[in-house]
């Protein structure tokens, strides 16, 4: 497995997270959002997503298990690490990297919602096209791609690859 062409690069990723930022700006003007990483994907977008957006924030990670080593989720979802956040009356956003099949997301979903939260929605780095396999309202969504496996800014293959600069195609991963 080799980390292959570049399919988004630095400078689109960071143009693409300062316009995610300035929406989300836009739209919490007057709250304190509460932003949700989810580990370990997320770090890298977290990082650059809450130094775009203008607002008084806080943050927290929660990190969740899906695939194993397989790269395809099973749709079974174990929670790592749980928040040190209580959700009552926030205004939370789930920075997640990427949504495949939507499963990981659609499960955080609902346990997040049965924490009491006064709103509660995404903001995904990336998308892959057709791919989902439940109904997902995302607002904030920073690319859509087709559905090859991709690593780099955060994502990896196997742990590997996160340092990344840019999101690059991996070849060699075999997706079912
Ligand atoms: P889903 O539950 O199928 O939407 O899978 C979402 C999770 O699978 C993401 O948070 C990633 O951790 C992982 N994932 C899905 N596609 C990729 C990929 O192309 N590269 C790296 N990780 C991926």
């Amino acid at each position: 497995m080799t980390p292959g062409e570049v399919v988004i690069s630095e400078e689109e990723i960071q143009r693409r997270v300062a316009e995610l930022g300035q929406a989300i700006t836009t739209d919490y003007a007057g709250r304190h959002p509460l932003l949700i990483g989810v580990l370990k994907g997320a770090f890298v977008f977290m990082a650059d997503l809450a130094r775009a957006i203008a607002l008084p924030l806080e943050i927290d990670f929660m990190a969740v298990s899906s695939y194993g080593a397989a790269t395809k989720t099973s749709g079974i979802v174990r929670i790592v690490k749980d928040l040190d956040a209580d959700l009552t009356d926030r205004h939370v956003l789930i920075v997640e990297d990427i949504v495949d099949s939507g499963l990981t997301l659609s499960y955080l979903r609902k346990g997040l919602l049965a924490r009491g939260p006064a709103s509660l929605e995404v903001c995904s780095l990336l998308m892959k096209k057709g791919q989902q396999r439940v109904n997902l309202e995302i607002p904030y969504v920073g690319f859509e791609i087709p559905p090859d496996f991709v690593a780099g800014y955060g994502l990896d293959v196997a742990e590997r690859y996160r340092n990344l600069r840019g999101i690059h195609l991996v070849d060699g991963v075999e997706e079912s």
